[in-house]
């Protein structure tokens, strides 16, 4: 029973700190494959907003575009990671993404006691887009974001609802976009001036080397992980999210975390622990 106590004491001090605190976090797509950890993600994002905080969700979800992708007959194809994205694609991206993960995130927020409202960045025109060029490739529907328009989330934030977003952007002739979802988090937390931005994803953190557990980084600054990229430290889906973060600082987020979503309520031992988890970075 102490324990408990103590455990309560000891986060006292965190949420008095961040109460009312914009929390922006982007729920990658590995962390949210198994049914209990996306019971224990809901519950933990429930709780911070009955504490006060203001979280926000950008999800991704690429693995399930691929396994409708394939149901249907077609066969995913990936440019450097990126995923070419016809007009057929771009559909079944809107439909995977917007319509069965995104209201799967709402649906769980809300059975756990929360009030969540799902949107695509298509909603209010949130996220307007363009057309991402990539080297000589005509990669298709993928955007990179223009310009973000907050109206709609802020006011779901004041409303109450914890906002829940799909990374497809429009551009102005209404046509969609798929956008990689770090992209999205880092500029909608900029837009927000959001105190905290979490990237829950399938690894602990940064790792100097992948290969060697012990060598996880707990708090780097910014100026070093272009280093880490620059260097082949940082490879695959770590590229895109270093590359969103150091956006997302050099614009005025000040901190930023990648924690293990793997681990059920990360979320909550990274917010209100002296310990924390995960690599933190800062300016
Ligand atoms: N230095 C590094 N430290 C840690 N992970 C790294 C490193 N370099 C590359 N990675 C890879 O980055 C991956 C995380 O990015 P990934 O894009 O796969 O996940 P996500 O962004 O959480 O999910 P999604 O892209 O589906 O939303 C890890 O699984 C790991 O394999
Ligand atoms: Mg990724």
């Amino acid at each position: 029973m102490r324990g408990k106590v103590e455990v309560l004491i000891e986060a006292l001090p965190y949420i008095i700190n961040f109460k009312g605190s914009i929390i922006v976090i982007k729920y990658g797509g590995s962390a949210m494959i198994k049914e209990d950890l996306k019971v224990s993600f809901a519950k933990d994002v429930v709780l911070l907003k009955h504490l006060g905080m203001h979280p926000v969700i950008v999800h991704g979800g690429g693995k399930r575009i691929s396994e409708l992708m394939e149901k249907l007959g077609k066969k995913p194809q990936f440019v450097e990671g990126h995923r070419v994205t016809d007009s057929e694609t771009v559909e079944i991206v809107e439909m995977v993404l917007s319509g069965v993960v995104n209201k799967e995130i709402v649906t769980n927020i809300i059975k756990n006691g929360g009030k969540a409202v799902g949107i695509s960045g298509k909603d209010n025109f949130t996220i307007k887009a363009k057309k991402k060029l990539y080297k000589d490739i005509d990669i298709g529907f993928v955007g990179q974001v223009e310009k973000i328009n907050n109206e709609l989330i802020v006011s779901l934030i004041q409303d109450g609802y914890i906002p829940v977003i799909s990374p497809l952007g429009v551009d102005d002739d209404g046509n969609s976009y798929n956008i990689n979802a770090d992209d999205v988090v880092a500029e909608i937390a900029v837009s927000l001036k959001a105190e905290k931005l979490i990237y829950l994803t399938d690894v602990d953190g940064i790792y100097r080397d992948i290969n060697d557990k012990n060598s996880l980084i707990s708090s780097i600054t910014v100026k070093e992980l272009q280093n880490l990229i620059d260097s082949g430290i940082a490879t695959g889906g770590m590229i895109p999210k270093l590359t969103s973060i150091i956006r997302a600082i050099e614009r005025g987020v000040n901190k930023v975390h990648i924690i293990n979503g793997t681990i059920p309520h990360s979320l909550l031992i990274e917010l209100f622990t002296d310990e924390g988890i995960g690599t933190q970075i800062t300016l």
